[in-house]
């Protein structure tokens, strides 16, 4: 199967001041306003943040995948591979859905059909994006339900979607997401609708086929451990904006932000105060000024309510943090120090 490779080392998925607003009948919901981050080559990025965040809503922005209207990319940019896909028409984004960007939502149940066989979708998958035989693309869907861990997979693919079980559905919509071999899988919350221990073979399942496969994933998830056991990177997403980005390690160990300690503070066994932050999340037809976390922040100061969402600043290499305290003529040392001895000891490395 053919693909093109790009010799440079671009990343994969450039992500660059991207605005996408619905248009309702109360106002404009600013959902996604104003993010920026990469995904490189054959890496993870996982996108964290409470609900309402606009995980979600990035991941779809990526082939503009929400209803518009409502939905729009009112401003920023989407380049995939080096070339920008936010001014691509409809049916260009259909090649690229499917094919070099494969999808995975959190519910299995909404992806298949439940009147054709898992083989029969797999195949027509693979026929949307290649031109094989019918045969040979029957022996593509025998093989990827084999590669994901389906027992005696020659049978199973003329199962139909009831016939599996809910880790069993989402490894065949795994299976059709990368029946194309995409060079990236865009994967939100895949894991949050079964239970623990399919949750780690999935995710297990992720990083073999990764590896196997050199793609790139973007994660989206609300569960740090997950986080802990696949990110290379990680990109912390408040009310539309990103509040931190680096690498997990580095985020986990030392976080910057006081949203991301807020957040790790959630985490059992970490921190001491174990329970949800306090407060909501921002109204995202009104969110506030200055930082959009200062309302629930416990460092916040006048300044911090001010104006717009300080800029992001580098504070260790690859490691950003959007919070005023880093910015010149502030003292971040007023934020105390907030470490976690053996933080990452999940984490991959
Ligand atoms: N079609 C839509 N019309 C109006 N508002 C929308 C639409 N889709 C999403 N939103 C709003 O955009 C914001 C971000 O939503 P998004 O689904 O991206 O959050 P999320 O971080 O994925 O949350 P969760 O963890 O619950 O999945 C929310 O306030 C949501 O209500
Ligand atoms: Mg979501």
């Amino acid at each position: 199967m053919s693909r093109t490779i790009h010799s440079d080392d671009a990343p994969l998925l450039e992500i660059d001041n991207l605005h996408t607003h619905f248009e309702t009948e109360t106002g404009t919901v600013r959902a996604v306003d104003g993010i920026s981050f990469t995904v490189d080559r054959g890496e993870t990025v996982c996108l964290v943040g409470e609900s309402g965040s606009g995980k979600s809503v990035t991941s779809e922005s990526i082939t503009r995948l929400f209803h518009s209207p409502p939905g729009k990319i009112v401003e920023g940019d989407v380049r995939f591979d080096g070339e920008s896909v936010t001014a691509l028409d409809e049916s260009e984004l259909q090649s690229i859905r499917g094919g070099r960007i494969g999808y995975v939502f959190q519910n299995p149940q909404g992806a298949l059909n439940p009147v054709y066989t898992a083989g029969q979708q797999i195949v027509e998958a693979i026929d949307l994006h290649h031109d094989v035989s019918s045969a040979e693309a029957r022996d593509r869907a025998i093989d990827l339900l084999d590669r994901v861990g389906i027992p005696e997979a020659a049978t199973r693919v003329d199962d139909y979607p009831h016939e599996f079980s809910g880790g069993m559905k989402q490894r065949v919509v795994i299976a059709m997401a990368l029946a194309c071999e995409p060079d990236l899988l865009v994967a939100d919350e895949p894991t949050t609708a079964l239970d623990v221990t399919i949750q780690s073979q999935i995710l297990d399942l992720l990083r073999e086929l990764q590896d196997e496969m050199e793609m790139s994933i973007l994660l989206v998830t609300h569960d740090l451990g997950v986080v802990a056991e696949i990110a290379d990177r990680v990109v912390v997403m408040y009310g539309g904006k990103v509040m931190e980005r680096g690498g997990v390690y580095d985020v986990f160990e030392t976080p910057k932000h006081p949203y991301t300690r807020a957040l790790l503070d959630c985490l059992p066994g970490r921190g001491d105060a174990m329970e949800p932050i306090s407060g909501s999340p921002p109204d995202p037809l009104d969110p506030p000024s200055g930082c959009r976390f200062h309302p629930r922040c416990p460092h916040a100061t006048a300044d911090c309510r001010q104006g717009e969402q300080p800029p992001e600043v580098e504070i260790e290499r690859g490691l950003e943090a959007s919070c005023l305290f880093y910015q010149s003529g502030y003292d971040a040392d007023e934020l105390g120090d907030w470490s976690y001895e053996g933080a990452g000891g999940g984490a991959r490395r």
